[in-house]
């Protein structure tokens, strides 16, 4: 059984999805690791460290030629897998309703397309589950890009030429990111407050210390949907949180928005106008950019000014804790992989549960319950 991982090459990305670690695990399983000269670059992994594991380093096309298996962050063009074995697995981000060419051509090569970010929300995933991985990583530098950006401190200062102010942060959207963004800026020193449609964060959002904003008295409170995800929201409870928002957007100096409803485009939460009633120097970090973005006006990869308030909106926020990221989303796929592996075939056999939620393509087709609906 042999496992390639190439090089990525998405503009931007630094990940990558084995490390040392995980191919040193990976052999212990019984498998052959090939891994791309210079994969790990970007990631502070130099070839020698996974040459010291036991993985052949090579260039692309002798990685992937005879592979059963390939491991990536995004998907590598199907061009890049041929002399891969037919129907060789390939595990990565697919991004699946935003890269529908993407998925036709897996289904047309005759790969099975393993979309990680498909992985089921049931405990036994959990250790599988990159959107979580990689959540937690955006959260946590989202913060910490926002204040850099900012040009006042986070914490409250009493200093001899007088009182510096605790920087107020307001967190939208309480999910994994969102969690550990109200963490990160509470022990920066902030005052924190969050918001989310989903009622069950609110006590959540209390016990991590910051306050929570919530909309009440209006019908359809309940935003949580299956999975633990959330719904999209009736129209009279949209205008109550743009409402109750708006009051208390004016008076934030940071704002991280990192909202999300799976299949759909991400809901925007900030206008405009919102963004013109904040304090000149705030700072508004979209961690939902790439989704189309939570907030008006915010430039995947790029940092905008509106109105005097500096708007980033880095489209891959974990590429920038590459070391990290990668460490996570590699033990992510050793976790998924050795979880079906079947010590006699010397192979991994999916189950129906995650096998079936996560398989875009096999056979030629694209089998994917979710794309077909
Ligand atoms: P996500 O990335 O899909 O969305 C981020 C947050 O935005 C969510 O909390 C969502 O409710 C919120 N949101 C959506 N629309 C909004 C709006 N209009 N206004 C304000 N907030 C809005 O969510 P994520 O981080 O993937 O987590 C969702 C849930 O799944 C959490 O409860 C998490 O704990 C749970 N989870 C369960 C796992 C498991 O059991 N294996 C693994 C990971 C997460």
């Amino acid at each position: 059984m042999k496992i390639a991982v190439l090089k990525e090459r998405a503009p931007g990305e630094t990940r990558v999805a084995a490390t040392p670690e995980t191919v040193k695990k990976f052999i212990a399983l019984g498998a052959d690791m090939a891994v791309e000269k210079g994969a790990g670059e970007h990631a502070a992994i130099p070839d020698d460290a996974y040459a010291e594991a036991g993985a052949a380093l090579g260039e692309a096309s002798e990685v992937v030629s005879g592979a059963n298996i390939v491991l990536g962050i995004q998907a590598p063009d199907p061009g890049l897998l041929s002399g891969a074995k037919d129907g060789a697995l390939v595990a990565a981000l697919f991004d699946p309703f935003q890269k529908s060419d993407l998925v036709e051509a897996y289904a047309k090569a005759g790969y099975e397309a393993l979309s990680m970010e498909f992985m089921p929300r049931i405990t036994r995933a959990q250790s599988m589950d990159v959107l979580s991985s990689q959540s937690n990583l955006a959260g946590y530098k989202a913060v910490l890009t926002a204040a850099d950006t900012y040009g006042r401190a986070f914490p409250m200062m009493m200093t001899a030429a007088g009182t510096v102010q605790a920087a107020r942060v307001f967190i939208m959207g309480v999910g994994v990111a969102g969690l550990q963004a109200i963490a990160t800026a509470k022990r920066l020193g902030a005052q924190v407050s969050a918001t989310d449609v989903r009622s069950a964060t609110k006590e959540q959002i209390e016990s991590l210390g910051a306050k929570a904003i919530f909309v009440e008295d209006v019908e359809g409170i309940e935003g949580e949907g299956s999975g633990g995800y959330a719904t999209e929201m009736s129209d009279e409870y949209k205008a109550a949180q743009a409402k109750l928002v708006s009051e208390h957007i004016a008076k934030q100096d940071i704002v991280i928005t990192t909202a999300l409803i799976p299949g759909r485009a991400a809901p925007v939460l900030i206008t405009d106008e919102q963004i013109a009633s904040m304090k000149p120097g705030s700072v508004i970090y979209d961690l939902a950019v790439a989704q189309g973005g939570n907030v008006e006006g915010s430039v995947p990869d790029d940092l905008v000014e509106r109105h005097g308030v500096k708007v980033i909106g880095y489209a891959n926020t974990p590429a920038h804790l590459a070391a990290d990221a990668s460490a996570l989303f590699a033990r992510n796929h050793f976790n998924f992989l050795s979880a079906f592996w079947d010590q006699e075939a010397g192979k991994p056999e999916l189950d129906e549960e995650i096998g079936d939620a996560i398989r875009l393509t096999k056979g030629g087709e694209v089998v994917s319950e979710r794309l077909k609906a």
